[in-house]
């Protein structure tokens, strides 16, 4: 194994064995979540600190709970309880976070780029938990992982991604990531969602009737709109955009039979996916939900630069 990245700022700098070495490590780490007693001492006295500078769930959890799961010291902060609301720059934050040596900061910023500036400005490691519209490694990464398990494969499979493609960090870190792997990607949105040239980022075709894009894929993966990056309204109606490119009963049978439905959450049921879809058969959103404190457990050990993952 040889993983020579200190950061993790996106999957553009990856290659397919960085990849492969995450998803076989993650895969690896997976069933100390399913143990009585979910803790190995892999990361033992490392200080790791989750800096979310916008809202979070599922990924603010899992980096949590993957840190101590490998007994790393994991603190949290928050923009709005930090001293940024009184004016301090990221960079100050950063300087003063690294003053009391951590050796991994996680960071979720509002701006594209954010986590790499960082990189350039600390010594400790970086872990990019999204950055603005540009970036969100770590979901791919559990996104590609999910899709493993469910089609033994990566390569060859059709995935179709609806929605908000302009505004997701969630689509660039997928096209990346799948395009490496072999796969083929379909995006599909209305006009003003598709940013122009998106096609050039890897194994893309650019859809704008969801039909045409979900037909015969293995894989379809719905976003949801972004209200918040929005400058403008994009869209006439949120009633308009379910009948256009929302996910419902009878479009999902357009895709192949054994298709799997993904969603990064957090979901907008009854606008970019019906309840019925949300919670039938063909879902593995759970799934993503679980494989992400695999994959990030993956990540924090990689790039901290322990030698062996202690795991039993
Ligand atoms: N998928 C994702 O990033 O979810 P959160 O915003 O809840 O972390």
């Amino acid at each position: 194994m040889s993983f020579k990245h200190k950061h993790i700022l996106g999957i553009e700098q990856m290659s397919k064995e960085d990849i492969e070495i995450i998803l076989d490590t993650a895969d690896a780490f997976k069933e100390i979540n399913t143990r009585d007693i979910k803790k190995v001492p892999t990361l033992r006295g490392k200080t790791i600190i989750n800096a979310f500078f916008e809202a979070s769930t599922r990924t603010r959890l899992s980096f949590e709970i993957a840190g101590k799961r490998l007994s790393a010291d994991t603190v949290n902060i928050s923009g709005s309880t930090s001293s940024v609301v009184k004016g301090e720059t990221l960079e100050d934050t950063a300087r003063n976070i690294e003053a009391m040596a951590p050796d991994i900061i996680v960071i979720r910023h509002g701006h594209s780029g954010a986590p790499h500036y960082l990189a350039e400005r600390v010594g400790c490691s970086i872990v990019n938990a999204g950055d603005g519209a540009h970036e969100h490694p770590s979901q791919a990464l559990l996104d590609v992982m999910t899709m493993r398990e469910h089609k033994g494969r990566i390569e060859g499979l059709e995935v179709a991604i609806i929605g908000d493609i302009t505004h997701s960090r969630v689509v660039r870190s997928n096209i990346y990531c799948l395009s490496k792997m072999g796969a083929k990607v379909r995006l599909c949105g209305p006009g003003t969602m598709l940013p122009p040239g998106i096609e050039k980022l890897g194994n893309v075709k650019v859809y704008t009737d969801m039909q045409d894009a979900i037909k015969d894929v293995d894989v379809i993966m719905m976003l949801r709109i972004q209200m918040e990056r929005q400058s403008n309204i994009m869209l006439p109606s949120l009633r308009e955009y379910a009948r256009f490119y929302g996910l419902n009963p009878t479009n999902v049978k357009l895709a192949k039979s054994d298709a799997i439905v993904m969603h990064p959450g957090p979901m907008n049921r009854g606008v970019e996916i019906s309840s019925v879809v949300a919670d039938g058969v063909q879902n593995v959103i759970l799934d993503q939900v679980e494989n992400g404190v695999a994959v990030r457990m993956a990540l924090l050990y990689l790039v901290s630069g322990v030698e062996s993952m202690q795991t039993s």
